[in-house]
């Protein structure tokens, strides 16, 4: 009887065991049939995607979502900030709205150096000296001028009911405020009305942000670039020692640049172009792992992993140096993306041992002299598809937070490289191409991306994360190319990166096995679990053939897809 009872624990054992390790059913997203928005908000998704049903098109949507965001994720979402759009009509023709932020005139490269040449700390990351020229609402004007089709009222005035009736604060947002605290005390000198006290549940209401919309609802992109907005926010600026000009708001422009392209197998990759680094890298390292049959070694298996983090090194070595803005540095796209220099940057790989980054520059090019974010996906009825990235930098920008506007005023500054070689908050080394200059525009890694396969729309990608950005997108576009996994399995797969410098493997924790860090130690690679850099939350869209799509919201965040 003993033995009986033994052997059946012994098999109920096996079968427990079994079954934890059976795959689990592909899980989907929100599937819809007409049009979609995918947020990090259920908010903005809404706003949007209430455009579309109102006869909107994507790009109605999009002025709308990105101002939704600046009321319900002041995280990221921005009117202090800036960002990129990368857009697909539905008649196939493509596109890229540059809308990042400037270098204030007044700006020097060593601005951010003592007077031993040493970075000063926090300077480019905190407070008003922190601030590059914001490029958000020249952006949603820009997109409305060429692309807008209904009243700016139509699109605004919800946005402006949102933040005078109030959001609901959720979990993770009352202990983002909690963690941010001391930083934005730190910076304004005083408490910030819309971060103090508010616990998960509450109505978070922010009438001074209603009353900036409303007045840029009657006056347009003029009244943030010339009018009282204008003055409002610099006198702001220079009162807590800035150095925004109202020279520099008048000067700013959002611009319309060609987006990079390059092929993937059948796929045919659309994203953008410099100041971000995100197509250039992002086409680097597809075409440099383009030979591997991914398929077979598996996802997150061992060589899987050694190839693309072969790839990330060599292409975030390239980035460190040939990238910056296109409007003041050369930049050999075209050779970086090509097949010969990609091969060439691939030798010397191989599956026995790790390339250590110490060995690994730039590549040559004969000829050539010489880093919170968040992300959104639009696809609507019509079949025009959207993908912005925008950001304040860090979590809430520098921090400084104008009362009488309602906003958070960006970090970027922090994008440029202070000093050759010196790391910024990312961690990415930058050099003579991304150095400081007026009115030049500082290199991001954020990578807008739509995709086509057989001539027909496939997904609109994208993240927030920093340098992490790059490496995200790439992990998710795979796991639905070559794991053939739905986009919301895909957005939830375990991620990992790897930067160059520093020479280590960042792993999302506790999601991977200890057993592959052994084997990926025993042949040469730095493995980093605990300090994990992966803070990428990808929103995206997949299109199915039959035209039906499929939403991919990130549940790192509280990124929610709404659609009909
Ligand atoms: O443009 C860039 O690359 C950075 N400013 C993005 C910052 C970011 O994604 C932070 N989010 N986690």
């Amino acid at each position: 009887m003993k033995q009986l009872l033994f052997f059946l624990l012994l098999l109920l054992s096996f079968s427990c065991k079994t079954s934890t390790h059976e795959k689990p059913a592909p899980v989907k997203g929100l599937i819809t049939q007409n049009a979609m928005v995918v947020s990090a908000r259920q908010e903005a998704s809404k706003i949007g995607t209430d455009i579309m049903k109102n006869g909107g098109n994507a790009f109605d949507a999009m002025v709308a979502t990105e101002m939704a965001l600046a009321v319900s994720y002041p995280y990221a979402g921005n009117l202090g900030g800036g960002g990129f759009m990368v857009y697909r009509e539905s008649n196939g023709r493509i596109g890229a709205l540059d809308y990042r932020e400037k270098a204030p005139l007044a700006s020097t490269k060593d601005m951010y150096l003592d007077e031993n040449g040493e970075v000063i700390s926090k300077k480019s990351q905190l407070g008003a000296m922190a601030v590059g020229v914001p490029g958000t609402i020249a952006g949603i004007f820009e997109v409305y001028k060429k692309f807008g089709s209904l009243p700016i009222e139509d699109l605004l005035t919800p946005v402006a009911d949102l933040a005078r009736n109030g959001i609901i604060i959720t979990k993770k947002q009352e202990a983002r405020f909690e963690k941010y605290k001391d930083l934005f005390f730190e910076a304004n000198g005083d408490t910030i009305p819309i971060t103090s006290g508010y616990k998960a549940s509450d109505t978070l209401k922010n009438p001074k942000l209603a009353e900036t919309l409303e007045r840029i609802i009657k006056n347009g992109v003029d009244e943030f670039y010339r009018g009282e907005t204008a003055e409002k926010l610099v006198n702001f600026l220079q009162s807590r020692g800035g150095i925004i000009t109202m020279e520099d708001l008048a000067k700013y422009e959002a611009k319309w640049r060609e987006p990079v392209q390059f092929k993937y197998k059948d796929l045919n990759i659309i994203s953008m172009s410099p100041p971000s680094s995100g197509g250039v890298c992002l086409g680097q390292i597809m075409k440099m792992i383009e030979p591997y049959d991914l398929k077979q070694y598996g996802h997150n298996q061992l060589e899987t992993i050694q190839i693309l983090t072969e790839a990330e090194r060599r292409a975030y070595a390239d980035r460190s140096f040939y990238l910056g803005d296109p409007d003041f540095v050369e930049i050999p796209i075209d050779t970086l993306i090509s097949k010969e220099y990609l091969n060439y940057r691939m030798e010397g790989f191989s599956l026995d041992q790790a390339t250590l980054s110490s060995t690994i520059n730039c590549g040559i090019i004969p000829g050539y002299e010489s880093d919170e974010t968040t992300h959104y996906s639009i696809v609507d009825e019509y079949g025009n598809a959207i993908s912005v990235t925008t950001t304040l930098n860090g979590a809430y920008g520098s921090k400084l937070y104008v009362p009488e506007l309602g906003f958070f005023l960006n970090n970027e500054m922090d994008d440029f490289s202070a000093k050759p070689g010196e790391p910024n908050m990312f961690g990415l080394i930058g050099a003579e191409a991304n150095a400081i200059a007026p009115e030049k525009r500082m290199l991001s890694s954020m990578t807008p991306t739509i995709i086509e396969k057989d001539d027909k729309l496939w997904m609109s990608i994208g993240t927030p994360g920093g340098s992490t950005i790059i490496t995200s997108v790439l992990q998710t576009i795979l796991n639905v190319k070559e794991f053939g996994m739905t986009m919301q399995d895909a957005v939830n797969a375990p991620r990992f990166h790897h930067q160059w410098l520093p020479d280590s493997i960042y792993f999302e924790p506790n999601k991977f096995d200890q057993k592959l860090f052994k084997e990926l130690e025993a042949k040469g690679y730095n493995i980093s679990e605990k300090e994990s850099k992966i803070s990428s939350k990808v929103n995206s869209i997949l299109v199915y053939p039959n035209g039906t799509m499929e939403g991919g919201a990130d549940k790192r965040g509280d990124d929610t897809a709404v659609g009909y």
